[in-house]
């Protein structure tokens, strides 16, 4: 069930426990400098400053506030964190700890996919054993007035319960659709109550930025996107797997590693993310570039690209939760673009409509699927002209 894991993560080099150890000798608020110091943004895909958010919780007040770790992982082309839970679950838990301690939360929960259950009962083995050594339960490693423990809830099962406020209304037993914001989830969250929730990988980063300090991560990375990332890479390449390799990346290089030289176009982001062809695999993966959860699909010579965006267009019609109408009625009218192209009779200036459809959802959308389910439409209608053009017969 593991994907492979390509080289060492640096996962694997830090000591058991020393994350945990070197925050709890810091005060709550030295915790959260050092990790707004490293530069960590989420790696749930938005790239949220990681400091940032725990500063706000922080700052809420509120008799009871919780960590939430997303493991819903429904992003098409993403398995890095269920690798990541898979081999390194201890450094998840004591990353959701350490960040426990510095917002004065005394509850975590890791909300897990749902196609995941199979790693339910090594992670509530490995849960008990951290009870065991005290690094969950009352005064955590000793610690006075630190008092915290991890619960695990399975998803339920929807691409949208992964956006950080369907997946509260999930937790607290409600139908998974995003809220309003604001207020945000830092200061009306769980049953109303501050809550962080971060992605696994962040999490694990937390930990590592503990052990290595700050200075070693903003060493890794650009100036803007500091620090290594983990990445699952699939489709048309020798060597698919999971990879780490430093943001600011370019799209060559990583194809080199992954044997996927001779690919016209690589999926970046996932279904949510962006299509790039080959005339832009010099740009960097990193957030002021081309930013990423983590999911590299390989598109190879071969591959139809409007058979491509139809595939990623009819998970959006599926999963869209039909709250708002520009989700909802805008994935079905792109999905039938996408037809119209198949079959040759989409006229140039309807298609010129459904990108400027395209665009409205990306504006007007209630939550980050409806905003980014148009990308990889528009990326591969605008750079695969000549391939759809040629194929479809657009009427002009
Ligand atoms: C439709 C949708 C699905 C999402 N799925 C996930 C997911 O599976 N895992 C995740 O960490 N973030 C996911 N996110 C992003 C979360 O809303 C949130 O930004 C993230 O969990 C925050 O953690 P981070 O700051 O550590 O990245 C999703 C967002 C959207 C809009
Ligand atoms: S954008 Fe889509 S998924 Fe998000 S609230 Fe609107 S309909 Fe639901």
């Amino acid at each position: 069930m593991t994907a492979k894991t390509m080289g060492q993560l640096t996962f694997s080099t830090v000591e058991a426990d020393a994350g945990l150890k070197a925050a709890l000798a810091k005060s709550r608020a030295d915790v959260i400098g050092e990790v707004s110091k490293s530069g960590l943004k989420g790696r749930g895909g938005a790239g949220f400053p990681t400091g940032v958010k725990w500063n706000l919780a922080a700052a809420a007040t509120s008799s009871e506030k919780y960590i939430v770790c997303n493991a819903d992982e429904g992003e098409p082309g993403t398995f890095k964190d269920r690798v990541i839970l898979t081999d390194f679950a201890d450094i998840v838990f004591e990353g959701m700890t350490i960040a426990a301690y510095a917002i004065g939360a005394m509850k975590g929960i890791l909300y897990l996919r749902g196609e995941y259950t199979y790693l339910r009962k090594p992670l509530e083995d490995c849960l008990n054993q951290r009870r065991e050594n005290n690094l969950l339960g009352e005064k955590v490693l000793g610690k006075d007035g630190f008092d915290f423990d991890i619960e695990i809830r399975l998803g339920s099962g929807a691409y949208i319960c992964g956006e950080e406020t369907a997946l509260i209304e999930s937790l607290e037993g409600q139908r998974g659709e995003p809220r309003n914001r604001p207020p945000f989830p830092v200061d009306t969250g769980f049953m109303g109550h501050p809550t962080v929730v971060n992605n696994v990988e962040t999490l694990a980063w937390a930990t590592c930025i503990m052990v290595k300090g700050a200075d070693w991560f903003k060493g890794v990375g650009t100036e803007k996107s500091s620090g290594p990332k983990v990445f699952s890479v699939s489709g048309d390449c020798t060597n698919p797997g999971v990879f780490e390799f430093p943001l600011g990346i370019t799209v060559a290089e990583l194809l080199k590693q992954v044997g996927g030289e001779g690919a016209k176009a690589v999926q970046i982001g996932g279904a949510s993310g962006r299509c790039i062809p080959a005339a832009q695999f010099d740009r960097a993966i990193a957030y002021e570039d081309i930013a990423t959860g983590g999911s590299v699909i390989v598109f190879g010579a071969d591959r139809d690209m409007l058979q491509v965006a139809r595939n990623f267009m009819e998970f959006f019609v599926e999963e869209s939760c039909g709250q708002c109408t520009p989700c909802r009625e805008g994935n079905e009218k792109l999905l039938e673009g996408v037809e119209m192209l198949e079959e040759g009779c989409c006229p140039m200036a309807y298609l010129k409509e459904l990108c400027a459809l395209g665009e409205t959802m990306q504006l007007a959308s209630k939550c980050g699927l409806g905003q980014s389910s148009p990308n990889a439409f528009l990326s591969i209608v605008t750079n695969f002209q000549d391939e759809i053009m040629g194929r479809t017969e657009v009427i002009l």
